[in-house]
């Protein structure tokens, strides 16, 4: 079983890498192989919208770090996203992954029935969007959201805030075990 987590901000080791971290230690504890993809800070380009990745099953047109990501999605049985809260939205490189990663998807099928969460630092306002957005994504995609005690959030500003939000933190902690509990439910 493999869990990968894609985080969309460019601080490697900032609150948004951090809470994936979180969740992907409960799913490692359970025996899960996990990945954590570095998209924030890659040099993005926006869907072309030329509809070549639905003659050529799986790649976009374009070819940089998106066709690599997307195989890894596709071989994940669960997928994190993560973005820290920009302007009450996602980052530009989350919302490249979500566009291009989700057409993809859009003749392959690729994400049918894996599992599904999205977590958002957030210093004051505007998670609660950064996390609908992200969701979007998954709702689309016949994929299975998966949720915790609270909203997936945690309020941070500066790197390492994350971990003085202890709330945040069993938050991150119980989706870990929820998506341990769905996977184990789902799969022999
Ligand atoms: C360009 C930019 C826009 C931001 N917009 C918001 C915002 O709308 N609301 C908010 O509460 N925090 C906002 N923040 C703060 C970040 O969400 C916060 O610092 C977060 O912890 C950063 O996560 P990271 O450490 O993973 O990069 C913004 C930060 C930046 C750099």
């Amino acid at each position: 079983m493999k869990v990968l987590a894609v985080s969309g901000s460019p601080r490697q080791a900032g609150n948004t890498a951090r809470m994936l971290g979180t969740v992907l230690e409960v799913c490692q504890k359970a025996g899960f192989e996990t990945e954590i993809y570095q998209a924030g800070g890659k040099p993005v380009r926006g869907c072309m919208s030329c509809g070549r990745c639905f003659t050529h099953a799986g790649r976009c047109a374009i070819d940089d770090w998106i066709n690599e990501l997307y195989q890894k999605m596709a071989e994940a049985d669960a997928i994190i996203l993560g973005s820290p809260t920009y302007f009450a939205d996602l980052t530009t490189e989350m919302k490249v992954v979500i566009d291009r990663c989700g057409y993809i998807s859009r003749s392959t099928d690729a994400f049918s029935r894996k599992i599904g969460a999205a977590v958002s630092p957030v210093r004051r306002a505007g998670g609660i969007h950064t996390l609908d957005s992200m969701n979007h994504f998954f709702l689309i995609s016949d994929m299975i959201l998966v949720g915790s005690y609270y909203w997936n959030m945690s309020l941070a500003r500066d790197e390492g805030d994350y971990e003085k939000d202890g709330e945040g933190v069993e938050t991150l902690q119980r989706l870990g075990e929820n998506i341990v509990w769905l996977l184990s439910k789902t799969h022999d």
